[in-house]
């Protein structure tokens, strides 16, 4: 089999660049290695950036976003009784953000690839790139117990964190930052009616986001450590240790519930340099991991998506290979401006071990200091509202 591109990974970043190349007469095959329905199961966060909703759109995958997913000012933050204040994006960064989550994304991106007759291989196993340092890649893997190989022009590796294509690259050609954080995030999911606005709670007992899918999904997390066993945690406790660090007004709201899931989640940051090895380009969580707080790996996926197609747009269409050829340092300083923005979030909001009395005054602190000056509020709006994507990239 030939095409054009080879896509290693169906998850958002893998489909959403199939469907954006398709509708720019550009083939591609995407190999998935689990099944559809598991990746169909995976839960996500579902806060999108304005120029993720607009991409979307442009991709053909906006309808059902645009219908049930919901539009809003930002998020909250909540703080040491003090009640909570709005990052409110929408008058300090003049543009709204969307929920809508990451599970619901998946299935429409699916729809779109099938409306078009995409090609999408599940369940391919043991996907291994070859010849990447060539002009003449090809890609191979088993299904049903038979070999396959697939010859093309350029592989884009969307293969997650765990993936094979970042592997495939010789590691002295990678430079690898990273940094671990001593705490994880314990999430449910449930059918109960969620609070008003997303919100962020510094407490001294730990972090806590309460967050939503729609009008009976709920999405709550917690801060726990590293070593922190799921059946330590019935629902119960998670309610009565999520009430402990809201608002009082929250607290009584927060109508509780059984849980639909739930699981824990490392922090971690982590980005490669560069997203290219000649033909195999590296994008969304195959190069690069944020902590969720700030909510930036789907939008960053996006991005990526965004400047690799502009750039295999332009060398396909133009014959112009300097956009593909920006594309690991275009992608990148979005990358880094989003882990600083996810590290710095993360740092101010979370509990460390061994943190000291003048370390929470100082958090404290920092937080008044956002909530009181303009300045400092404008400066985290533009971020968690997300850079605009660079004009001129295609
Ligand atoms: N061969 C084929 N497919 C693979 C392989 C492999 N060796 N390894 C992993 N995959 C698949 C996974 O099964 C998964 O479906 O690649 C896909 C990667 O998808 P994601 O992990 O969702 O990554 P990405 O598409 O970059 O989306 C980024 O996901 O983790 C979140 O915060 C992140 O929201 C962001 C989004
Ligand atoms: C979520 O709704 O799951 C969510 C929201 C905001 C975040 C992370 C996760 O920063």
């Amino acid at each position: 089999m030939r095409t054009q591109i080879v896509i290693i990974g169906g998850g958002p970043a893998g489909l959403l660049l199939s469907q954006t190349l398709h509708r720019s007469g550009i083939d591609s095959v995407v190999l998935e290695r689990a099944s559809r329905a598991h990746v169909l199961s995976r839960i996500r966060a579902g806060m999108l950036e304005w120029g993720s909703v607009q991409m979307l759109r442009e991709a053909g995958v906006g309808e059902r976003m645009d219908r049930e997913g919901e539009v809003h000012d930002g998020s909250a933050v909540a703080w040491a009784g003090r009640g909570r204040f709005l990052v409110d994006v929408r008058k300090y960064a003049g543009r709204p953000m969307m929920m809508y989550g990451q599970t619901q994304l998946t299935e429409d991106l699916y729809a779109a690839r099938d409306a078009m007759g995409g090609i999408v291989i599940d369940e391919a196993e043991r996907v291994t790139p070859h010849a990447i340092d060539g002009q003449r890649p090809w890609v191979t893997y088993r299904k049903h117990d038979r070999e396959h190989r697939i010859d093309c022009d350029f592989i884009a590796g969307c293969d997650g964190f765990h993936g094979v294509s970042r592997q495939s690259i010789p590691p002295a050609a990678l430079r690898v930052f990273e940094k671990g954080y001593p705490f994880g995030w314990l999430g449910i999911m449930s059918r109960t009616p969620p609070l008003p606005q997303p919100t962020y709670c510094h407490h001294e007992r730990g972090f806590a986001l309460v967050s939503k899918r729609k009008a009976m999904l709920s999405r709550h997390y917690i801060q726990v450590d590293l070593d922190t066993d799921l059946a330590d945690w019935p629902d119960e406790r998670f309610w009565d240790e999520l009430k402990l660090h809201l608002p009082a007004d929250y607290a009584q709201q927060l109508v509780t519930g059984p849980s639909i899931e739930k699981s824990i989640a490392p922090l971690r940051s982590f980005v490669v340099e560069p997203m290219r090895y000649g033909r195999l380009f590296l994008v969304g969580d195959a190069a690069h991991i944020v902590p969720p707080t700030g909510a930036k790996g789907l939008n960053l996926a996006i991005s990526d998506v965004h400047y690799l197609s502009r750039g295999l747009v332009a060398f396909y269409k133009k014959n112009d290979s300097s956009h593909l050829d920006r594309y690991s340092e275009t992608a990148l300083r979005r990358v880094w401006a989003a882990s600083r923005f996810s590290w710095w979030l993360t740092g101010l909001l979370h509990r460390f071990p061994g943190q000291t009395a003048f370390d929470l005054r100082a958090q404290e602190a920092e937080l008044d200091f956002i909530m009181s000056s303009e300045s400092a509020m404008r400066a985290m709006c533009e971020q968690y509202a997300g850079l605009p994507f660079e004009p001129g990239c295609g």
